[in-house]
């Protein structure tokens, strides 16, 4: 099966381990506030959170794992935070990128990250050609990302590949030009801190991913909240809008 064809096409297994997990990193503010320190310091605890999980990811067998680390609207926010968060983001990679190649990690960035520095956007092109033929897990950031971004940008490619406007396009056609047109679509996907949203997270890519949500912040989402998100998954029965029994059948074929 091609990376990019849509997994809800086929009847997966559902005891295994998920091939894509892809997570909303949310309660580092409250996290901090909870200890009476500046939201920042929530932002600098989430990266050691990052560590663990992709540490988990690596052990466990996931193949992908997504991480939305900002998004479109995050520039609301007041600037001195953004600010802190482009350099923890930037800080992060020089600090990691080496051991994420030694470690056969490949990296990756989805959004449009036109509106970084120009230092970072170099960074980040450097980082994922060092380690565009690694294969142990892809590790994507989500930056300045929003999924009706990517819908739109993707749009706009796919017809100016058709300058004649013959336009008879599928929703196959339509996947390639998506930012994460490399990987299959999220089969588990996480949000910590307790909001129940997607917040313009990978929409299209997550029209039949397993849900689940934590009260748990972000800074506090260890190994043990990582298998409790698994186990949740291994539970449900992805249907993709066939009848149980149906999939009970094709199961005990396959078995
Ligand atoms: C998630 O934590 C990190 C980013 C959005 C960058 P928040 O900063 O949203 O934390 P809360 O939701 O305010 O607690
Ligand atoms: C979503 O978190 C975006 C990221 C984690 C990067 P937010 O905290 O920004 O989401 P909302 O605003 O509560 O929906
Ligand atoms: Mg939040």
């Amino acid at each position: 099966m091609p990376q990019n064809t849509s997994s809800t096409r086929e009847i997966p297994e559902t005891d295994s381990i998920p091939r894509h997990v892809a997570i909303i990193m949310d309660g580092n503010g409250r996290w901090a506030k909870g200890r009476l320190m500046p939201r920042v310091s929530g932002h600098k605890q989430g990266v050691e959170t990052v560590r663990g999980v992709i540490k988990a990811c690596i052990e466990r067998g996931v193949e992908y794992l997504t991480l939305f680390a900002f998004s479109s609207e995050n520039w609301r926010r007041p600037a001195d935070e953004v600010t802190f968060l482009m350099q923890l983001f930037i800080g992060a990679l020089e600090q990691e990128l080496v051991k994420l190649h030694e470690n056969d990690i490949r990296f990756k960035v989805i959004g449009d990250i036109s509106k970084f520095e120009p230092k970072i956007i170099e960074f980040i092109r450097k980082g994922e050609q060092l380690t565009a033929n690694n294969s142990r897990l892809t590790f994507t950031i989500a930056a300045n990302y929003g999924g009706r971004w990517d819908i739109m940008q993707a749009i706009r490619k796919m017809m100016a590949q058709s300058p004649n406007h013959q336009f008879d396009f599928k929703e196959e056609s339509l996947t390639p030009y998506l930012a994460m047109n490399y990987a299959p679509e999220p089969d588990l996907f996480i949000r910590t801190g307790g909001e129940c949203r997607i917040s313009n997270f990978l929409l299209w890519q997550l029209a039949y991913t397993e849900l689940y949500f934590t009260q748990t912040l972000w800074p506090d989402f260890d190994e043990n909240e990582f298998d409790l998100a698994i186990q949740s998954y291994q539970q449900r029965e992805r249907r993709f809008g066939r009848t149980s029994e149906q999939i009970q059948v094709s199961l005990t074929a396959e078995g």
